[in-house]
């Protein structure tokens, strides 16, 4: 099972257009590839909301830094297809690099504010310009009702709804929970970087994130001693920390460590794991902790909760 790949901007605003003409809605996925099952809990949930659904696989230059992994990020272009399918995307769009950034192309897209703190303090803030260059790009191609995008890459999400916002693009942004794998991890394209020991120790990520979440619940406000036992969770397993914050879950403010945090709060987190850089989040008081079993466990136990 396969679906048909365009790779030009004529042929799929074209056939973008056929759809709409022909009384059919399109919902868009934006991926960059390697695709994984939160990438087809997506498209899946696109295929429930819109009639036809276009997946765009594009490695998207302008948001890797130059020390970035943009020349080794993975590419799988014909599985992707399968899985796409499966998942039941119509059409797939996986354009060259020049397609998206033709010669003399100049025009960028930044969002103030919301991209400067989080992975914009450590990727840089021209990052997220690079994001919502290339997804108002396609915006623009395929003119989607709906687009999915996952509450994992929160910022990103947020970036994006506020563009969105502030362009009046008549898109309607569906945010999509988290997939996760057994031990809790996130599924990620760069999870393919882990050799298994890094593998096992990343389980700390989301294990870290249930600790906050059962001592939150428990009543902790304090914003350094929940960073601190999340912190001491991960460093524990040797991962590297590249921050940990509690941020207002809109503006992404972040709080400092003597600050009482708000009953709902972002936790968001990047951690490098033997050079593998993954990132988490979890809104306190919203979403259920990434391990359920855990909080019992601490609860029982007389650990942190
Ligand atoms: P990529 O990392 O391929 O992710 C594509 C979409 O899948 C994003 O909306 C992301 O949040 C979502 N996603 C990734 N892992 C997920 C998981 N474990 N559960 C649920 N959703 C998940 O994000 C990008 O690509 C790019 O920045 C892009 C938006 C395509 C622009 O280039």
């Amino acid at each position: 099972m396969s679906v048909p790949t365009l790779t030009t901007v004529h042929e799929l605003r074209t056939h973008c257009e056929l759809v709409r003409a022909s009384g059919r809605s399109v919902g868009l996925v934006p991926t960059m590839g390697a695709l994984h099952e939160g990438h087809l809990s997506l498209i899946r949930r696109a295929r429930e909301l819109a009639d036809e659904v276009v997946v765009t696989i594009f490695v998207n230059p302008t948001q890797f830094g130059p020390n970035e992994d943009f020349e080794r990020y993975p590419r799988s272009l014909e599985q992707d297809r399968g899985l796409a399918a499966e998942a039941g995307a119509h059409v797939v769009f996986a354009p060259a690099v020049e397609t998206m950034y033709p010669p003399g192309e100049k025009t960028r897209v930044s969002v103030a504010d919301l991209t400067r703190p989080l992975c914009g303090a450590s990727r840089g803030p021209e990052h997220f310009t690079g994001v919502a260059t290339i997804v108002t790009k396609l915006f623009s191609v395929v003119g989607p009702c709906v687009a999915c995008f996952g509450r994992k890459d929160y910022q990103q999400l947020a970036v994006i709804q506020r563009l969105v916002r502030d362009l009046f693009l008549p898109v309607r942004i569906v945010p999509c929970s988290t997939v996760r794998e057994e031990d809790g991890l996130a599924a990620s394209s760069r999870n393919r970087y882990l050799d298994s020991s890094w593998r096992a120790r990343a389980a700390a990520i989301p294990r870290a994130l249930s600790l906050a979440h059962a001592t939150f619940s428990s009543g902790e406000r304090l914003a350094g001693n929940l960073r601190a036992l999340v912190r001491a969770e991960l460093e524990e397993q040797g991962l590297e920390i590249d921050y940990v914050e509690l941020a207002d879950p809109n503006e992404l403010e972040v709080f400092e460590d003597a600050a009482q945090v708000p009953a709902r709060v972002l936790l968001a987190l990047a951690a490098l794991a033997g050079g593998t850089r993954l990132i988490d989040n979890l809104v306190l008081g919203e979403e259920p902790a990434p391990i359920g079993s855990l909080r019992g466990a601490l609860l029982t136990s007389g650990g942190a909760a």
